[in-house]
């Protein structure tokens, strides 16, 4: 079984694919992280991030070990990364990888934003996850605020947006929801309601 999981950032697909992919005893895979991890080497090697070539060669030549690097999940990293998904090649590079990963027994969750319209478009199960842009920055910034970080709701807005509008208008597979996605918006629903809709979703598709 294949399920697909896109969305925005922030809209709390990784927290919904690792509790699916440990309910179905699935592998897992947060497909953001090899476009953080590629932004932040680009960024460490003083490369140009708008340079498709140059993107495109880092992603060649990632390699499991890049995925470890410290800080991949912070939002530097995530600003990072959707300046260097924007470009073909990188996507290209990335793509015989993660349908690998997907094709694995038994099965797999991947996350993202174009798993289901262009990675694995024959998923098994597809899902949209989604809340407002509003309730997506509250939640980061508690998230931050938790973590002893205080950063302004108003700035955790404004990068969601340009995150949002970065994503969805790229030529190369942008951020967009399957035909035959599920869609889940989770702007009035807690973690545990989120995954109850979502392991309803799956069970009535398998
Ligand atoms: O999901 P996450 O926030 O880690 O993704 C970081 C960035 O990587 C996204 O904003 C997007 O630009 C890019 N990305 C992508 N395709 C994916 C996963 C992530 O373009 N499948």
């Amino acid at each position: 079984m294949i399920i697909a999981i896109d969305g925005p950032a922030a809209a709390g697909k990784g927290t919904l694919a690792l509790r699916l992919a440990a309910h179905y005893g699935l592998n897992h895979l947060d497909t953001g992280l090899l476009y953080r991890a590629i932004g932040r080497k680009m960024a460490d090697a003083g490369l140009d991030l708008d340079d498709p070539e140059a993107a495109g060669r880092v992603a060649r030549e990632l390699d499991p070990a890049d995925l470890g690097h410290g800080d991949l999940r912070g939002r530097e990293a995530g600003e990072l990364a959707s300046r260097v998904a924007v470009h073909p090649p990188v996507r290209s590079a990335l793509v015989d990888f993660q349908r690998s990963f997907a094709a694995r027994a038994p099965g797999a969750v991947l996350d993202g934003r174009d798993i289901g319209t262009a990675i694995c478009p024959d998923a098994d199960v597809k899902i949209f996850v989604t809340a407002s842009a509003e309730v997506r920055a509250r939640r980061r910034t508690d998230e931050l605020a938790a973590k002893g970080r205080s950063v302004s709701y108003e700035r955790i807005l404004a990068e969601i947006r340009e995150r949002d509008e970065r994503d969805s208008v790229r030529a190369s597979a942008p951020l967009r929801k399957a035909d035959d996605a599920a869609l889940l918006d989770t702007s009035d629903l807690g973690i545990d309601e989120a995954f109850a809709a979502a392991v309803a979703i799956v069970d009535a598709k398998r």
